[in-house]
């Protein structure tokens, strides 16, 4: 997906907008490469909108975006890691997804930016 870089302070939070909230679909990962640190696999879940990191953590492969996503999981295509969408935890054995704070609003998936 193509990024626009745009920032806004929402309630005192500096946030860096990634796409439209329609574009993040139930049963589907979406992808967003912010830059070299920040590539994001983001999902609905219920009505809200998660991010994680789009790199698994057993091969280092930039898939979790185009993993299968059943029952509130996501598999990651290449052997078939899978993970919690609420929490990122790894279901099986092995490290999880690193979680990023977003926020769904005005129509567009926001990234919190950390203060440095
Ligand atoms: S790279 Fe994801 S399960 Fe192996």
């Amino acid at each position: 997906m193509l990024f626009e870089k745009h920032e806004r302070v929402i309630d005192g939070q500096r946030y860096l907008r990634l796409c439209k909230s329609s574009t993040v679909v139930h049963r589907h990962g979406t992808h967003v490469y912010v830059d070299i640190e920040t590539d994001l696999a983001l999902f609905r879940v219920g009505e809200k909108v998660v991010a994680y990191t789009n790199i698994c953590p057993h091969k280092r492969e930039a898939t979790i975006a185009q993993g299968n996503v059943m029952n509130n999981t996501v598999t990651c295509p290449m052997h078939g890691w899978c993970f919690d969408l609420d929490t990122g935890k790894n279901v099986g054995v092995g490290a999880g997804l690193k979680r990023y704070d977003v926020l769904d609003r005005d129509g567009y998936v926001w990234l919190a930016i950390p203060e440095e």
